[in-house]
This record gives structure tokens, sequence and C-alpha cells, in this order.
């Protein structure tokens, strides 16, 4: 069966599938109907748009995996001045409650990060999810063992001006890295590729978990160590072969923000 088939009884040759294919791997024939010719399906990303788009519902993707997921009619708008005082309010959360989280919320919170944009709609990017704080506090521990290495070998590094600090911070009985934390996430993928959709999974991931009363720290430190630290890296157990893209700590907020702290404005060049 072809990967899309058209109800051509239906279809009034608009002409918007071939208008939002990605790679226009839908083409008009003479009279405006679309053709999906056998060659293309090589190319086809699997996006849906085609079939989501179409005003006569007269187009059907047949790619098994993703199979349409609901309809838009009852997304009504969100105020812009309140998406963009939602946005401005999210801030990192370095202080969390001991409170265990739930694993529906995280599910939740996963049902709107799965449908993150992806380069050629790849979707390459997998997670470690961690709720145990046990398990969170070894990664942190093994990351200030590295920063101790780190800093009494005198390793040139681009973090070194911090490992002291950070490492005395820890040995006083802080946690700098993970802040108690108690929920992680890393984003890790197949291959190289899949670091910028991780970030833009994780940036989703950010902005969601406010909305369910969860609050955010993106890991740096943790990752530059995850990376260097073999250890580390055996800890975190993500599967032989696969590449470690970003962490994100993430639990209850401790403490309210009462203001949105100053920002630099936009830096842009309008042509
Ligand atoms: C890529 C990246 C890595 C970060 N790593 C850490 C980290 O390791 N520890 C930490 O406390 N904050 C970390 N942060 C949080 C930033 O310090 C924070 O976003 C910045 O100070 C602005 O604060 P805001 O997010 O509340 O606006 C990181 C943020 C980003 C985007």
């Amino acid at each position: 069966m072809s990967l899309i088939s058209f109800n051509l009884e239906k279809c009034t040759a608009c002409g918007i599938c071939s208008m939002v294919c990605p790679i226009n791997v839908i083409i008009p024939d003479k009279e405006g109907f679309p053709c999906f010719p056998a060659e293309h399906e090589a190319f086809c990303t699997c996006c849906g748009h085609c079939e989501a788009i179409c005003p006569t519902n007269s187009i059907t993707a047949n790619y098994q995996a993703f199979p349409p997921e609901g309809d838009t009619s009852d997304i009504g708008q969100i105020r812009p001045d309140i998406l963009a005082k939602y946005v401005q309010s999210r801030r990192t959360i370095r202080a969390f409650k001991d409170k265990t989280i739930e694993k529906e919320k995280i599910e939740a919170i996963f049902e709107a990060v799965r449908f993150a944009p992806s380069g050629m709609n790849a979707q390459p990017v997998k997670w470690l999810v961690v709720t145990e704080a046990a398990d969170i506090k070894k990664f942190a521990k093994l990351t200030i063992d590295w920063m101790r290495m780190m800093a009494e070998k005198g390793a040139d590094h681009p973090l070194k001006h911090y490992f002291p600090v950070l490492v005395t911070l820890a040995d006083t009985g802080l946690d700098p890295i993970c802040r108690n934390a108690p929920g992680l996430v890393y984003a890790y993928s197949e291959n190289a590729f899949g670091y910028t959709d991780s970030i833009i999974a994780l940036t989703t991931f950010d902005l969601v978990a406010p909305s369910f009363g969860l609050g955010t720290c993106w890991a740096g430190l943790l990752h530059r160590a995850a990376m260097e630290y073999q250890p580390l890296k055996e800890a975190l157990g993500i599967p032989e072969g696969f590449i470690l893209q970003f962490p994100m700590i993430f639990g209850y907020p401790k403490y309210k923000y009462r203001k949105i702290p100053g920002r630099k404005q936009a830096d842009i060049i309008w042509k």
C-alpha cells in the first residue's frame, strides 16, 4: 500500500497538501489533483501534515507508526500577552520540595514533549527519566568526584575556575550539581544529529513543566562531567553506542518567585 492515499471523489484539487509538504513529495497532476509517485516514497518524512490539513478530509496517511492523534477543533486562541508572561515567568529552579513527582504527571508532560519539532521529522530523542533521589544524589557525587580529580591534577579545563568552589560547597553538605532534586530527565540519541532536536524537546519540557506545578533546571555541570567521566557515564546507564545530549533536573519548587528578573532586549538586525 502507498504511504499516502487520496480519495479523489472528495478532493477539490485545492493543492494545499502539496504546498505544505516539507519536500513536495505530493505533486499536483495536470488538473491539480494530488499525486504521490512511488519513487517519492523514500523522501516522505511521515509528518502527517497532508492528512492533518486537508479541508475535505480526503487524504489518509498509511504510515502505521504515526496515526493521527485527535483533531484541533477544541483548541482556542491563547492570549499572546498571557503566553508571553507565562514564558517570562518560567524560572530556573534550584530549591525543591522533598516531594515525589507523580509518574502520571511526567507522562502527561511527555504527551506534549513528544510533539516537539525535529529535523526531517526524525523524532530521534530518547529519554532517561530518574525519580529515585538516591540515584540523582549519586550522579551529583560522581560529578563532584570528577571535579575534585580535575582540580587536584590542575587540569586545564573551561570550568577549572569553578571546580574548587563547587567541591567546597559539596564538602559542606550542599548539592550544587543536582540541587537535591527529586527528578532528572536526560535526553539522548543514537547519533550527534540528535543534539538540536534534544535541546528543542528539553525546551518544550522546560516550558510545559510549570503548567503542572513543576520547576526545572538545565544541568550543564552534570552534563559536562557525564561527557568526560566514565564512572558517571556508566552510572547513568545509557545503552551502549548512544550519545548523551543534555540533562534537566526537576521537581516541585520550594519557593515562589515574586518578580520577573530583568533580561537583555532582543538583539535584532532588521532587514
Ligand atoms: C545550557 C544550560 C545549562 C545550564 N546549566 C546549569 C547548571 O549546571 N546549574 C545551574 O544551577 N543552572 C544551570 N542553568 C540555568 C541558567 O543558569 C539559567 O537559565 C540562567 O541563569 C537564567 O535564569 P532563568 O532560567 O531563571 O531565566 C543552565 C541553563 C542552560 C540553558
